[in-house]
């Protein structure tokens, strides 16, 4: 299968390394032998027919970004590169971007467009087109795959669509943002203050490129956009959703929770025409109170009610087992289908 990566951030490179140290365990398991073609960041794009190994990749990046890879063809507008990568999927890993979803919105639409199929962890252009951009590759008989923008290495899409299958998801609920729950934790069990939380949250890999969209609920509002879309059939964007961050917080309030045996966390739900982000306090043993950056999400169904999935929810290799999955699934999808990738 020959992949064409945008994004050469935390989870890209993630992806890099989890592809090389599973190459020979993805073929026995799959059938699956990948082949990075196409590479780009923010110095431009690179194009190989015969694929770059991904030690090649990493070392470039280290040294100033892909275009620094000898012996391949550079572009400077990765545009045109993606025209002539030839790859039978696109991943897009670029940072999310929640005013117009670019860079990732014309990557998808590129990729749609040039027949391949999609894997993105990227949530802005999700967020602001996910009705349109569905619709534009069920169009055109593409996949596009987006595990890895909820819940991070957590399968909880999938487990979503399965509680939906002979049954019907009425409500959604969850902490589905790593850094918050990571600061929030933090705050409530060393008494650290938000910015020194939010700093360890940054160097553990768990931030967004920019904080502000953790840490002001709009994370939490793209994922719970997503998951409304997915799973409750709603047509909504992030605009549609009533959003309070965790910026405001002090840790006297996150204390005085802690002390009437509550654990205040950062919620977002989905319910019948509602769409929100805000902090809460819920009971400390409830199972969506989860520590640190993980995720917990759950699903209030008609006939057999609540299941709770919990896993890691950030994090560059966590979120990386996610793209891995989704390659896995065009993989067998296209197998099944009887086309050769
Ligand atoms: N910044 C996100 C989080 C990464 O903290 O949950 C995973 O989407």
């Amino acid at each position: 299968m020959r992949i064409a990566l945008v994004g050469m951030g935390v989870v890209g490179q993630s992806l890099l390394k989890l592809i090389a140290e599973n190459r020979s365990e993805l073929v026995a398991r799959y059938g699956l032998g990948v082949r990075v073609v196409y590479a780009a960041d923010r110095s431009g794009a690179v194009h190989r027919a015969t694929g770059f190994s991904p030690d090649e990749l990493l070392e470039a990046k280290k040294r100033g970004g892909v275009t620094k890879v000898a012996d391949a063809k550079a572009f400077n507008n990765i545009f045109d590169a993606l025209e002539d990568a030839e790859a039978d999927v696109l991943v897009d890993a670029t940072p999310t971007n929640i005013v117009d979803g670019e860079p990732s919105y014309s990557i998808i639409r590129k990729a749609i467009l040039n027949g391949m199929d999609v894997v993105t962890v990227s949530k802005g252009a999700l967020a602001l087109y996910m009705p349109a951009l569905k619709e534009m590759a069920n169009r055109r008989r593409i996949l596009l795959k987006f595990s890895g923008t909820v819940g991070g290495g957590m399968p909880v899409l999938a487990f979503a669509r399965e509680c939906s299958k002979a049954d019907r998801v009425e409500q959604i609920e969850g902490i589905l943002n790593g850094t918050t729950n990571y600061i929030l934790t933090r705050m409530e069990e060393e008494g650290l203050e938000f910015k020194q939380a939010l700093a360890e949250a940054q160097l553990l890999g768990y931030a967004e490129a920019d904080p502000t969209l953790d840490i002001k609920g709009l994370d939490t509002a793209c994922k719970i956009t997503i998951l409304a879309n997915e799973v409750l059939g709603m047509k909504a964007t992030i605009n549609d959703v009533k959003v309070t961050g965790i910026d405001t917080l002090s840790s006297q309030e996150v204390n005085r929770a802690r002390m009437t045996g509550k654990a205040m966390r950062l919620i977002g739900y989905a319910g019948k025409d509602v769409l929100e982000v805000s902090p809460r306090e819920i009971d400390a043993k409830d199972p969506l109170a989860v520590k640190m950056a993980m995720n917990a999400v759950r699903f209030k169904t008609t006939y057999s009610g609540s299941h709770v999935i919990s896993g890691k929810g950030a994090g560059g290799v966590e979120t990386a087992t996610a793209v891995i999955r989704d390659i896995i699934s065009i993989k067998m999808y296209r197998s099944e289908a009887g086309e050769k990738v």
